[in-house]
């Protein structure tokens, strides 16, 4: 089952580009999650761009459900969603968008809530039933010795059983390298552990990943090589505005995640986010390379100290390079067009991203001041 680009994906027809929506988890977590807060942000999505721009999915994250019936079927926590399940997904369809849910494969969610283990059938006629859209699979609370690869398989089966069709993303935190088995399985699967709302948390022992450590652990190579149409590598949910990195570094963040053909799943409180989130998470450039239909994703292809390029070709034939600058201070980084598989004496002409600027007639290399903790992010098109 070894994979590479092609003929490795789940069979369901669904995210042939990277899946884009919002997610609860990383702003709500569990205390902050009610059936307010996703009608509100629902709203949100649909009205203020977000919708056009392709953000489609809503998805509740950990602690909807509460327990079990006697007869073994899902109980919604009643204090957070006492209009149901269903009535929040009709909701959020009436807005025009999809609906997403979220569960385990061990005997317990993360936070504690009832896992699927020994009920996905069950749930996956459930979920189908209240018209889901999308469902996360997490990986706590599993038994000794259970196989990741057999429990997500077995609620692909239960989800496919609906015939409904369901985005189905694995959350198993790289830990058993998925992108070696998860393609056949999963739309997409987690390829890191959680990420934290900082640029570089090497700072801060045992607080997880940051974007630096998120972006170390995706140049691994070959990584890249499993991602494609209905098959994508996820390195987590955006933190994007959510308050513990400067704009700068939330640009590099969403831009490197546009780099990676990453899901963009929005974490934060669309419904009161700031003006600089808001012109982040609605860059129509760098979305455009995110979905990108070729669903190439970007490979290091320079690594010097703090100064790393990072390129990807699309569909069109041009190549997205991002110029990341992890220093202190601001640099100038460039990239040869031999870096990136053109002809030094090719001409391009290269389109800034953040900037909507243009360079016409360049050759051989480009090169850019790319300030500290930031990214400069290109498109170079031969003419
Ligand atoms: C795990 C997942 C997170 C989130 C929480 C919820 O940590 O990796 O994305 O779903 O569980 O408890």
């Amino acid at each position: 089952m070894l994979g590479g680009p092609g003929a490795y994906a789940l069979d369901n027809g669904l995210a042939r580009t990277p899946p884009m929506g919002w997610n609860s988890w990383n702003k709500f977590a569990c205390d902050g999650l009610n059936e307010q807060v996703v009608r509100a942000t629902a709203d949100t999505i649909a009205s203020n761009g977000m919708k056009d721009a392709g953000y489609i999915y809503v998805n509740l994250d950990d602690c909807w459900q509460s327990g079990r019936d006697a007869e073994g079927n899902i109980v919604v926590d009643q204090a957070k969603f006492p209009s149901g399940i269903k009535a929040l997904a009709d909701y959020v369809h009436s807005k025009g968008l999809k609906f997403g849910v979220y569960t385990d494969v061990g005997t317990k969610t993360c936070a504690g809530r009832p896992g699927s283990i020994g009920h996905e059938y069950r749930d996956a006629r459930q979920y189908a039933a209240w018209g889901v859209d999308y469902v996360k699979d997490d990986w706590c609370n599993t038994l000794p010795g259970q196989s990741a690869e057999s429990s997500y398989t077995l609620m692909r089966n239960a989800l496919a059983a609906t015939g409904r069709p369901i985005v189905f993303s694995i959350c198993e935190w790289g830990s058993n390298k998925p992108w070696l088995w998860a393609g056949p399985i999963g739309n997409l699967w987690r390829a890191t552990d959680d990420i934290k709302d900082c640029w570089d948390c090497a700072h801060r022992p045992h607080s997880g990943n940051g974007v630096v450590q998120i972006i170390d652990l995706m140049a691994e190579p070959g990584v890249e090589s499993y991602a494609g149409p209905g098959h994508w590598n996820d390195p987590d949910m955006l933190e994007v505005g959510n308050g513990g990195m400067t704009t700068e570094e939330y640009r590099a963040h969403f831009s490197m995640w546009a780099m990676f053909a990453a899901p963009l799943l929005v974490g934060t409180d669309v419904a009161n986010m700031s003006a600089d989130t808001k012109s982040i998470l609605l860059n129509r450039a760098v979305i455009a390379v995110d979905q990108d239909p070729l669903g190439h994703a970007a490979t290091r292809v320079k690594k010097d100290g703090d100064i790393e390029v990072w390129a990807r070709p699309l569909a069109n034939g041009d190549r997205a390079v991002a110029l990341l600058n992890r220093s202190g201070k601001a640099l100038s980084i460039g990239v040869a067009w031999t870096d990136i598989g053109y002809p030094a004496t090719l001409r391009a002409t290269v389109h800034d991203l953040w900037s909507d600027k243009e360079t016409r007639d360049q050759s051989d290399h480009y090169a850019a001041e790319v300030p500290s903790h930031g990214v400069v992010m290109v498109t170079i098109a031969p003419h």
